[in-house]
């Protein structure tokens, strides 16, 4: 008899045991579900914020000065046309024909040049002066150069310094023309200006 109730004993605290074992187990997977389900909300915000941030200030895939501008066939101006001036990218665009702009002799066979507008000597923003006259700078019959407002510093259409304080030619940037005659200037790959600006001129035909 004694015997039977011992047992009955240990059978009803085994039972409590295995109770207490499954419900410390349940805590603790609460426990961890919520760990992760805290961890995964911080990882979601963190990640949206970081997005929100460079959508906000368009890193991922820059426009505009810094970044690709396209400019449209109708803005693209004809073979010795006036440079158009794209505020939005701050170049001008330049389309020679043949070897103008060659003040040096290099040669060229024309086509389009994208070229920065901040003056390489202190950085102001040159303007394109229609009908200045290549006279004054020893270039006579040639009207129309970019010429700096700041120190006179005075370029050819293909940004060719000819006079003034500029230590060199304007920087050219990154040009390639669409299939739709459009075309891409990459204003964050600027090369330095120089003698060879008139070669560097991508050919268009559209
Ligand atoms: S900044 Fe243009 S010539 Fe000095």
């Amino acid at each position: 008899m004694a015997q039977m109730e011992q047992s009955a004993g240990a059978a009803r605290t085994a039972r409590r045991v295995e109770q207490a074992r499954q419900t410390e187990a349940r805590r603790l997977a609460r426990r961890s579900f919520l760990r992760v389900s805290v961890f995964a909300g911080l990882t979601l915000s963190v990640g949206g914020l970081v997005a929100g941030f460079l959508g906000f200030f368009n890193l991922r895939h820059p426009t505009g000065f810094g970044g690709v501008v396209n400019v449209a066939k109708a803005r693209v101006p004809k073979p010795s046309e006036e440079p158009a001036r794209i505020s939005e990218g701050k170049f001008w665009l330049s389309n020679l024909q043949g070897s103008e702009g060659d003040v040096l002799g290099v040669g060229g066979t024309g086509g389009l040049l994208a070229l920065y507008w901040k003056g390489p000597h202190l950085g102001c923003t040159v303007p394109w002066n229609a009908s200045f006259n290549g006279a004054q700078v020893n270039f006579p019959g040639v009207i129309g150069w970019f010429r700096c407002p700041c120190h006179g510093s005075t370029y050819s259409r293909a940004g060719i310094r000819v006079f003034g304080p500029a230590p060199r030619p304007l920087d050219t940037m990154l040009l390639t023309v669409n299939a739709d005659g459009s075309i891409n200037v990459n204003t964050g790959k600027i090369t330095s200006g120089g003698a060879d600006n008139p070669l560097r001129a991508v050919a268009y035909n559209a």
